[in-house]
């Protein structure tokens, strides 16, 4: 996510704004920026690349100013560079705003302050819009133009917003992304996060949605969207920064498990119009273009891989196309078969890992439609598509990855769904039921989070052990395959996943007394094969861990511990079900005192052969 800072006071505005933009280093970004009041005129910096960058330019400037804002940028619209970071400004350079989110309706905006006003614009961000929005309806009073200004805007946004005729001053405002404000003595703050700050106060207001704040080096006032005036309990921080970077919790694993009901919705319900209609941001693939598909390739490694198994599941149940998953590190060597009539689906979190790259630009090179599935805007893979379908989970920190696998899945169904659509394979009360289902799952992903303490148990039962099997059936198969490699890469324990059927076919020969194996049993049609399976194992003794949905209650009768998700039709138990698995794998990991957010000789982004 982007990151914001703001500060007016005595101190040299320029040092505690890097101070704080490097404390936000954690949230990931590409690019950052500072704008300074500086005797009455607004002064910009702002570059590609890491802060560092932005330090090495500007510290020999001696830059004297009491007021300014500074940010992060995490891009989502408009590829990482010089003229996209933030701040933006309006055409007369009056104006500068730092903004954390995403604005729907810019097209809309845009074109009117393009058309309507003659505005020129100099960036590919949504951002710019405001900075223009507020120049068009200021008239000497930014609190004013900031309302007014806001009140067309539709989207998520956390804003910090100077004016060089009101020196003294900084204007911010939140809706759905987060804002705090520092209270300091002769001296005042704002950021995104609390972490930014600490240097200098433990004392913050935290903002809610639709509230304004206007801030002097000597005044903080908080108004509601009616602007009245507002009283806010002052906060005192309690963690210190190392935890204020991890929002109080003690991984960023854990705080990307927990940030995965966010992701779902926002990669998810972006995407779909009041009529249900799926909009692959702006990607057009019509009818045409998939009776001319002769092969579907979807490529990927490690988690990515899995998303991608997927993937494959749901296009072919809903899409009726054949689909081929292959890892890319094979895939490049095999001399597949490539022409135009190919479509090539890569899957990436980082949207650097070199293998996928190697076979998406072979597939390239060979005449293939490339569409990517990609979390990393402006990242190598993303950079090198024919189409790009972004997952909004945000920057994922935690080499293990979690809220990046779920937007995946996420994204590979809505991509199934609208090629069925288009295809006219899909039934509308089907397809509208799968969406519905869809749509709920953000809130069950909460409820399942809310519910980790058996987890715990399991984990605190469990975590001894030094091999671990995963067995499933249909979807369940990938949902073992990611659940082992989770638990393989953070705690060391050599787990393994296979179909369950499988088991008779050799590897049942390794159970034996206290075996810890996990049976995912959430689909209904081969539910009753699972219970069989189960029995199997349990004869031999192993220590089963059944995953099943609320419903299905027999389960009980077989397993040793049964960890339940909420009911939900069999095509999108995958999403549910991986969530318990990431935190067994998680709290397993922590309790064996394992380096869970940088596990040995794994990198985050694997950018070697
Ligand atoms: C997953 O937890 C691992 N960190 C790893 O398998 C990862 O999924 C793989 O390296 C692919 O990375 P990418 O999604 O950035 O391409």
């Amino acid at each position: 996510m982007c990151g914001i800072v703001g500060y007016i006071g005595n101190k040299n505005a320029c040092e505690v704004i890097l101070n704080g933009l490097n404390k936000l280093e954690y949230r990931g970004y590409d690019s950052s920026g500072i704008a300074l009041n500086i005797d009455g005129k607004i002064e910009v910096y702002k570059y590609k690349g890491r802060i560092k960058n932005l330090e090495d330019r500007i510290l020999s400037l001696d830059l004297n100013s009491g007021c300014g804002i500074g940010h992060t940028r995490w891009a989502t619209h408009g590829a990482p560079s010089d003229r996209n970071a933030h701040p933006h400004t309006n055409m007369d350079g009056t104006i500068a705003l730092v903004h954390n989110g995403i604005i729907e309706n810019f097209v809309a905006l845009k074109e009117w302050l393009i058309n309507e006003h003659g505005v020129e614009f100099r960036s590919e961000t949504d951002t710019e819009v405001i900075a223009h929005l507020i120049d068009h309806f200021y008239n000497g009073d930014l609190l004013d133009a900031v309302y007014k200004a806001v009140g067309k805007m539709k989207g998520a946004y956390a804003l910090g917003v100077v004016h060089c005729d009101e020196p003294g001053k900084i204007i911010a405002v939140r809706k759905d992304s987060p804002l705090i404000v520092g209270i300091g003595k002769d001296e005042n703050f704002i950021a995104s996060d609390i972490p930014a700050l600490l240097k200098y106060t433990k004392d913050v207001y935290l903002i809610n949605n639709d509230e304004f704040v206007m801030l002097t080096k000597d005044e903080i006032k908080i108004f509601n969207e009616n602007r009245q005036e507002i009283k806010r309990e002052v906060f005192h921080v309690t963690w210190d920064a190392d935890a204020a970077e991890k929002e109080g919790f003690d991984h960023f694993m854990l705080k990307e498990i927990y940030e995965q009901p966010k992701g779902i919705d926002i990669t998810l319900n972006r995407r779909i119009n009041e009529k249900g209609a799926i909009n692959l941001d702006g990607i057009t693939i019509t009818k045409e273009d998939l009776d001319k598909i002769n092969r579907i390739y979807i490529v990927a490694c490690g988690t990515a891989y899995h998303a991608g198994l997927i993937g494959k599941y749901a296009i072919e149940k809903f899409a009726k196309i054949p689909v081929e998953v292959e890892v890319a590190s094979e895939f490049r060597y095999r001399e597949p078969f490539i022409d135009d009539t190919t479509l090539f689906i890569a899957i990436s979190q980082s949207g650097e890992t070199s293998d996928t790259l190697a076979a998406l630009r072979e597939a390239k090179n060979k005449g293939a439609r490339i569409l990517t599935i990609v979390n990393v805007v402006g990242s190598s893979v993303a950079r090198e598509s024919d189409d790009v379908f972004y997952t909004w989970a945000g920057p994922e920190i935690a080499v293990a990855s979690t809220k990046a696998f779920t937007t995946q899945l996420i994204s590979v169904y809505l991509i199934a769904l609208y090629m069925a659509e288009v295809r006219g394979t899909i039934e509308k009360e089907y397809y509208d039921l799968v969406l519905r289902e869809l749509k709920a799952l953000p809130d069950k992903v909460e409820k399942i989070l809310k519910n980790a303490e058996p987890v715990k148990e399991i984990a605190e039962i469990q975590h001894e052990k030094q091999h671990a099997f995963f067995i499933g059936r249909g979807v369940d198969v990938t949902v073992a395959l990611e659940a082992s490699l989770k638990l393989k890469e953070i705690s060391y324990i050599n787990s393994f996943a296979i179909p369950a059927g499988e088991l008779k076919h050799g590897p049942i020969a390794l159970i034996e007394d206290g075996t810890f194996l996990t049976a995912i049993a959430t689909q209904d049609h081969l539910y009753d094969k699972m219970l069989s399976n189960i029995q199997e194992v349990k004869a031999r003794g192993a220590y089963v861990i059944g995953v099943a949905k609320e419903s299905n209650k027999l389960i009980e009768h077989q397993a040793d511990k049964v960890i339940y998700i909420p009911d939900c039709i069999d095509e999108v138990t995958p999403i549910l079900s991986i969530v318990p698995l990431q935190l067994l794998a998680y709290y397993i990991a922590v309790m064996r005192g394992c380096d869970v957010d940088k596990p040995k000789n794994l990198a985050k982004s694997v950018t070697v052969e």
